[in-house]
Protein backbone atom coordinates (compact mmCIF):
# COMPACT_ATOMS: atom_id res chain seq x y z
CA UNK A 1 0.00 0.00 0.00
CA UNK A 2 1.12 3.61 -0.49
CA UNK A 3 2.59 5.55 2.18
CA UNK A 4 0.40 8.33 1.60
CA UNK A 5 -2.78 6.28 1.58
CA UNK A 6 -2.36 3.97 4.79
CA UNK A 7 -4.74 5.46 6.87
CA UNK A 8 -5.60 3.74 10.20
CA UNK A 9 -8.73 6.34 10.82
CA UNK A 10 -12.53 6.38 10.40
CA UNK A 11 -13.92 7.60 7.64
CA UNK A 12 -15.78 10.52 10.16
CA UNK A 13 -12.82 11.66 11.76
CA UNK A 14 -10.91 11.81 8.47
CA UNK A 15 -13.12 14.02 6.82
CA UNK A 16 -13.37 16.12 9.94
CA UNK A 17 -9.65 16.84 9.19
CA UNK A 18 -9.75 17.77 5.21
CA UNK A 19 -8.94 20.37 3.36
CA UNK A 20 -12.70 20.68 2.09
CA UNK A 21 -13.42 21.47 5.89
CA UNK A 22 -10.97 24.48 6.15
CA UNK A 23 -12.35 25.70 3.37
CA UNK A 24 -15.93 25.67 3.92
CA UNK A 25 -14.69 27.60 7.56
CA UNK A 26 -12.21 29.86 5.39
CA UNK A 27 -13.00 33.83 5.66
CA UNK A 28 -12.87 36.12 3.34
CA UNK A 29 -9.67 38.74 2.15
CA UNK A 30 -10.57 41.96 1.88
CA UNK A 31 -9.49 43.38 -1.68
CA UNK A 32 -7.36 46.54 -2.24
CA UNK A 33 -7.55 49.80 -3.71
CA UNK A 34 -7.21 50.90 -7.28
CA UNK A 35 -6.30 48.94 -10.14
CA UNK A 36 -3.00 50.78 -10.80
CA UNK A 37 -0.27 49.54 -12.81
CA UNK A 38 2.19 50.41 -10.33
CA UNK A 39 5.14 52.72 -10.68
CA UNK A 40 7.73 49.55 -9.88
CA UNK A 41 6.48 47.42 -12.69
CA UNK A 42 7.85 49.14 -14.87
CA UNK A 43 7.28 50.06 -19.00
CA UNK A 44 10.53 49.80 -19.62
CA UNK A 45 11.59 46.22 -18.42
CA UNK A 46 14.29 44.46 -16.62
CA UNK A 47 16.64 41.78 -17.88
CA UNK A 48 17.54 38.86 -16.71
CA UNK A 49 14.51 39.14 -14.53
CA UNK A 50 13.30 36.65 -11.63
CA UNK A 51 10.00 36.96 -10.52
CA UNK A 52 8.36 34.78 -7.51
CA UNK A 53 5.68 34.35 -5.07
CA UNK A 54 5.50 35.88 -1.75
CA UNK A 55 8.45 37.55 0.38
CA UNK A 56 10.29 34.37 0.49
CA UNK A 57 10.33 33.95 -3.09
CA UNK A 58 13.20 36.47 -2.76
CA UNK A 59 16.02 34.38 -1.08
CA UNK A 60 15.36 31.70 -4.39
CA UNK A 61 15.50 35.11 -7.03
CA UNK A 62 18.58 35.79 -5.41
CA UNK A 63 19.70 32.12 -5.69
CA UNK A 64 18.46 31.92 -9.93
CA UNK A 65 20.37 35.51 -10.51
CA UNK A 66 23.25 34.14 -9.17
CA UNK A 67 23.40 31.38 -11.74
CA UNK A 68 21.87 33.39 -14.41
CA UNK A 69 24.22 36.61 -13.96
CA UNK A 70 27.43 33.88 -14.08
CA UNK A 71 26.16 32.79 -17.49
CA UNK A 72 24.63 29.14 -15.95
CA UNK A 73 21.56 27.83 -17.77
CA UNK A 74 18.14 29.21 -17.18
CA UNK A 75 16.30 25.99 -16.26
CA UNK A 76 19.59 25.48 -13.82
CA UNK A 77 18.46 29.13 -12.49
CA UNK A 78 14.74 27.98 -11.98
CA UNK A 79 15.52 24.43 -10.28
CA UNK A 80 18.49 26.07 -7.48
CA UNK A 81 16.40 29.02 -7.23
CA UNK A 82 13.73 26.90 -5.76
CA UNK A 83 15.58 24.37 -3.92
CA UNK A 84 16.30 27.28 -1.69
CA UNK A 85 12.83 27.60 -0.60
CA UNK A 86 12.76 23.65 -0.74
CA UNK A 87 15.39 23.56 1.78
CA UNK A 88 14.38 25.86 3.92
CA UNK A 89 12.93 24.20 7.43
CA UNK A 90 10.91 27.02 8.79
CA UNK A 91 9.07 27.10 5.56
CA UNK A 92 5.51 25.03 6.15
CA UNK A 93 4.17 25.44 2.73
CA UNK A 94 6.43 24.03 0.51
CA UNK A 95 8.89 20.77 0.48
CA UNK A 96 9.34 18.16 2.62
CA UNK A 97 9.23 20.75 5.65
CA UNK A 98 5.67 21.29 4.49
CA UNK A 99 2.46 21.15 6.17
CA UNK A 100 1.01 16.83 6.13
CA UNK A 101 -1.84 16.36 4.56
CA UNK A 102 -5.05 14.55 6.65
CA UNK A 103 -2.92 11.23 7.05
CA UNK A 104 -0.14 13.20 8.05
CA UNK A 105 1.63 12.60 5.02
CA UNK A 106 3.55 15.01 3.63
CA UNK A 107 2.50 14.77 -0.45
CA UNK A 108 4.47 17.20 -2.18
CA UNK A 109 3.68 18.89 -6.06
CA UNK A 110 5.74 20.39 -8.38
CA UNK A 111 6.48 21.96 -11.99
CA UNK A 112 8.85 23.12 -14.26
CA UNK A 113 8.49 24.59 -17.91
CA UNK A 114 10.62 25.91 -20.50
CA UNK A 115 9.84 27.96 -23.24
CA UNK A 116 11.65 26.61 -26.08
CA UNK A 117 9.49 23.87 -27.46
CA UNK A 118 7.37 24.65 -24.52
CA UNK A 119 8.12 21.62 -23.05
CA UNK A 120 6.80 20.87 -19.08
CA UNK A 121 7.53 18.09 -16.85
CA UNK A 122 5.32 18.03 -13.44
CA UNK A 123 5.14 15.50 -9.97
CA UNK A 124 2.02 15.54 -7.91
CA UNK A 125 1.74 13.43 -4.50
CA UNK A 126 5.53 12.76 -4.10
CA UNK A 127 6.50 11.61 -0.89
CA UNK A 128 9.93 11.42 0.86
CA UNK A 129 11.79 13.49 -2.01
CA UNK A 130 13.89 16.48 -0.90
CA UNK A 131 13.34 18.31 -4.14
CA UNK A 132 9.95 17.71 -6.16
CA UNK A 133 11.35 20.80 -8.83
CA UNK A 134 14.40 18.15 -9.53
CA UNK A 135 12.05 15.31 -9.79
CA UNK A 136 9.67 17.55 -12.35
CA UNK A 137 13.03 18.72 -14.34
CA UNK A 138 13.85 14.89 -14.99
CA UNK A 139 10.32 14.21 -15.96
CA UNK A 140 10.71 16.70 -18.16
CA UNK A 141 14.24 16.09 -19.59
CA UNK A 142 14.27 12.38 -19.45
CA UNK A 143 10.75 10.76 -20.05
CA UNK A 144 8.22 11.17 -23.00
CA UNK A 145 5.69 12.19 -20.85
CA UNK A 146 4.77 15.12 -18.95
CA UNK A 147 3.32 14.20 -15.04
CA UNK A 148 3.98 11.43 -13.11
CA UNK A 149 2.26 10.85 -9.48
CA UNK A 150 2.58 9.46 -6.41
CA UNK A 151 4.74 5.68 -6.00
CA UNK A 152 5.34 5.98 -9.61
CA UNK A 153 6.89 9.75 -9.70
CA UNK A 154 8.49 8.58 -6.28
CA UNK A 155 10.26 5.36 -7.66
CA UNK A 156 11.48 7.28 -10.61
CA UNK A 157 13.37 10.53 -8.55
CA UNK A 158 15.09 7.47 -6.67
CA UNK A 159 15.95 5.90 -10.31
CA UNK A 160 16.91 9.12 -11.02
CA UNK A 161 19.34 9.40 -7.83
CA UNK A 162 17.30 12.56 -6.14
CA UNK A 163 18.03 12.53 -2.74
CA UNK A 164 15.20 11.06 -0.68
CA UNK A 165 14.76 11.62 3.69
CA UNK A 166 12.90 10.03 5.74
CA UNK A 167 10.33 12.15 7.14
CA UNK A 168 8.32 11.84 10.69
CA UNK A 169 5.21 13.35 9.60
CA UNK A 170 2.82 11.68 12.14
CA UNK A 171 4.79 13.89 14.58
CA UNK A 172 4.92 16.71 11.90
CA UNK A 173 0.88 16.65 11.42
CA UNK A 174 0.17 16.29 15.44
CA UNK A 175 2.11 19.72 15.68
CA UNK A 176 0.84 21.18 12.50
CA UNK A 177 -2.70 20.35 13.92
CA UNK A 178 -1.54 22.09 17.59
CA UNK A 179 -0.14 25.26 15.56
CA UNK A 180 -3.43 25.27 13.43
CA UNK A 181 -5.93 25.67 16.85
CA UNK A 182 -3.86 27.91 18.60
CA UNK A 183 -3.32 30.39 15.04
CA UNK A 184 -7.40 29.70 14.77
CA UNK A 185 -8.08 30.84 18.34
CA UNK A 186 -5.43 34.05 17.75
CA UNK A 187 -7.08 35.00 14.16
CA UNK A 188 -10.89 34.25 15.56
CA UNK A 189 -11.59 31.57 12.90
CA UNK A 190 -9.61 33.55 9.67
CA UNK A 191 -8.28 31.23 6.71
CA UNK A 192 -5.81 28.87 7.35
CA UNK A 193 -2.62 30.24 5.40
CA UNK A 194 -0.69 28.01 2.70
CA UNK A 195 1.72 29.41 0.14
CA UNK A 196 3.58 27.99 -2.95
CA UNK A 197 6.81 29.19 -4.69
CA UNK A 198 5.90 29.86 -8.05
CA UNK A 199 9.43 31.14 -10.21
CA UNK A 200 9.52 32.69 -13.32
CA UNK A 201 12.89 33.35 -14.99
CA UNK A 202 13.10 35.83 -18.26
CA UNK A 203 16.76 35.23 -19.86
CA UNK A 204 18.63 38.46 -21.07
CA UNK A 205 18.52 36.26 -24.58
CA UNK A 206 14.62 36.49 -24.14
CA UNK A 207 14.19 32.56 -22.91
CA UNK A 208 11.68 32.44 -20.29
CA UNK A 209 11.23 29.52 -17.82
CA UNK A 210 9.44 28.79 -14.74
CA UNK A 211 8.75 26.39 -11.72
CA UNK A 212 6.07 25.62 -9.05
CA UNK A 213 6.47 23.61 -5.88
CA UNK A 214 4.25 23.41 -2.56
CA UNK A 215 3.30 20.80 -0.34
CA UNK A 216 -0.09 21.94 -1.01
CA UNK A 217 -3.28 22.84 1.07
CA UNK A 218 -2.20 21.53 5.14
CA UNK A 219 -4.98 18.69 5.81
CA UNK A 220 -5.50 17.74 2.35
CA UNK A 221 -7.11 14.10 1.20
CA UNK A 222 -4.68 11.86 0.54
CA UNK A 223 -4.49 11.86 -3.13
CA UNK A 224 -5.42 15.57 -3.54
CA UNK A 225 -3.62 17.34 -6.02
CA UNK A 226 -3.77 21.23 -6.28
CA UNK A 227 -3.07 23.55 -9.21
CA UNK A 228 0.52 23.90 -8.61
CA UNK A 229 1.90 21.22 -10.61
CA UNK A 230 -0.72 21.45 -12.94
CA UNK A 231 0.06 22.79 -16.15
CA UNK A 232 -1.77 26.17 -17.07
CA UNK A 233 -2.61 26.36 -13.82
CA UNK A 234 0.63 27.04 -10.55
CA UNK A 235 2.44 27.77 -13.86
CA UNK A 236 2.48 28.77 -17.92
CA UNK A 237 5.37 29.57 -19.93
CA UNK A 238 4.71 30.67 -23.09
CA UNK A 239 8.42 31.85 -25.24
CA UNK A 240 6.68 34.27 -27.06
CA UNK A 241 4.48 36.02 -24.77
CA UNK A 242 5.67 35.57 -20.98
CA UNK A 243 5.21 33.53 -17.84
CA UNK A 244 2.51 33.43 -14.83
CA UNK A 245 2.75 31.39 -11.44
CA UNK A 246 -0.02 31.06 -8.94
CA UNK A 247 -0.53 30.57 -5.14
CA UNK A 248 -3.63 29.96 -3.18
CA UNK A 249 -6.40 27.91 -2.66
CA UNK A 250 -5.45 25.74 -5.41
CA UNK A 251 -9.46 24.44 -6.18
CA UNK A 252 -9.79 27.89 -7.37
CA UNK A 253 -6.81 28.53 -9.68
CA UNK A 254 -7.18 24.97 -11.34
CA UNK A 255 -10.92 25.71 -12.38
CA UNK A 256 -9.93 28.57 -14.68
CA UNK A 257 -6.39 27.52 -15.86
CA UNK A 258 -5.36 30.52 -14.33
CA UNK A 259 -1.76 31.10 -15.17
CA UNK A 260 -2.78 29.71 -18.84
CA UNK A 261 -5.61 32.98 -18.64
CA UNK A 262 -2.98 35.23 -17.99
CA UNK A 263 -0.27 34.79 -20.37
CA UNK A 264 -3.36 34.77 -22.96
CA UNK A 265 -4.27 38.42 -21.72
CA UNK A 266 -0.43 39.14 -22.12
CA UNK A 267 -0.74 38.09 -25.30
CA UNK A 268 -3.34 40.49 -26.03
CA UNK A 269 -1.24 42.95 -25.00
CA UNK A 270 -2.22 43.58 -21.34
CA UNK A 271 0.72 44.32 -19.53
CA UNK A 272 1.80 41.31 -16.47
CA UNK A 273 -0.20 43.43 -13.94
CA UNK A 274 -3.23 44.23 -15.75
CA UNK A 275 -3.15 40.35 -17.03
CA UNK A 276 -2.99 39.50 -13.59
CA UNK A 277 -5.94 41.46 -12.49
CA UNK A 278 -8.04 40.91 -15.36
CA UNK A 279 -7.91 37.11 -14.86
CA UNK A 280 -8.93 37.88 -11.00
CA UNK A 281 -11.93 39.66 -12.23
CA UNK A 282 -12.36 37.17 -14.92
CA UNK A 283 -13.00 34.48 -12.36
CA UNK A 284 -14.32 36.27 -9.79
CA UNK A 285 -17.31 37.47 -11.62
CA UNK A 286 -17.70 33.75 -12.45
CA UNK A 287 -17.05 32.19 -8.86
CA UNK A 288 -20.16 32.31 -6.75
CA UNK A 289 -17.38 33.08 -4.20
CA UNK A 290 -16.47 36.10 -6.06
CA UNK A 291 -13.76 38.05 -4.37
CA UNK A 292 -12.95 35.30 -2.01
CA UNK A 293 -11.54 33.29 -3.68
CA UNK A 294 -7.86 33.20 -2.31
CA UNK A 295 -6.13 33.26 -5.51
CA UNK A 296 -2.88 35.18 -6.19
CA UNK A 297 -0.79 35.34 -9.10
CA UNK A 298 2.83 36.70 -10.71
CA UNK A 299 3.40 37.26 -14.57
CA UNK A 300 6.34 39.09 -16.46
CA UNK A 301 6.43 39.39 -20.21
CA UNK A 302 8.92 38.98 -22.78
CA UNK A 303 10.05 42.61 -22.56
CA UNK A 304 11.41 42.58 -19.30
CA UNK A 305 7.85 43.99 -17.35
CA UNK A 306 6.34 42.32 -14.43
CA UNK A 307 3.16 42.49 -12.49
CA UNK A 308 1.14 40.59 -9.44
CA UNK A 309 -2.26 40.67 -8.24
CA UNK A 310 -4.01 37.97 -5.61
CA UNK A 311 -7.39 38.37 -3.36
CA UNK A 312 -5.47 37.84 -0.36
CA UNK A 313 -4.88 40.98 1.51
CA UNK A 314 -1.15 39.65 2.83
CA UNK A 315 -0.02 38.59 -0.60
CA UNK A 316 3.33 39.99 -1.69
CA UNK A 317 5.90 38.99 -4.08
CA UNK A 318 8.91 39.28 -4.96
CA UNK A 319 11.23 40.79 -7.55
CA UNK A 320 15.00 40.41 -8.44
CA UNK A 321 17.26 41.79 -11.69
CA UNK A 322 20.81 43.04 -11.34
CA UNK A 323 19.50 46.43 -10.53
CA UNK A 324 17.78 45.53 -7.56
CA UNK A 325 16.37 42.69 -5.49
CA UNK A 326 12.79 43.70 -3.69
CA UNK A 327 9.53 42.09 -1.94
CA UNK A 328 6.32 44.48 -3.30
CA UNK A 329 3.02 44.52 -2.06
CA UNK A 330 -0.21 43.23 -3.57
CA UNK A 331 -1.52 45.97 -5.94
CA UNK A 332 -4.95 44.78 -5.78
CA UNK A 333 -7.46 44.48 -7.38
CA UNK A 334 -10.56 46.35 -8.61
CA UNK A 335 -13.01 44.85 -8.66
CA UNK A 336 -15.98 47.74 -9.78
CA UNK A 337 -14.23 47.48 -13.25
N1 LIG B 1 -1.68 26.38 -4.42
C1 LIG B 1 -1.25 25.20 -3.86
C2 LIG B 1 -2.31 24.24 -3.57
O1 LIG B 1 -3.46 24.60 -3.44
O2 LIG B 1 -2.00 23.08 -3.44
Amino acid sequence: MLPGTHMNISRRSFLDRTALSLLAGATLPQLHAADQVRTEPSEAGEKPLVVSTWPFGKASNEAALKILVGGGAILDAVEQGIWVTESDINNHSVGLSGTPNAAGVVQLDACIMYGPGHQAGSVAGLEGIRHPISAARRVMEKTKHVMLVGEGARMFALEQGLESIEVDSRNRYLEWQKRREKERAQSAGKTDTHDTIALLVLGTDGTIAGGCSTSGLGGKLPGRVGDSPIIGSGLYVDNEVGAAGATGIGENVMRYCGSFLIVEYMRQGLHPQKACQEAIRRIARQDPKGFELSVNFVALDKQGRFGAAGTDQGFAYSVTSPKASRVLPNPGVDRSK
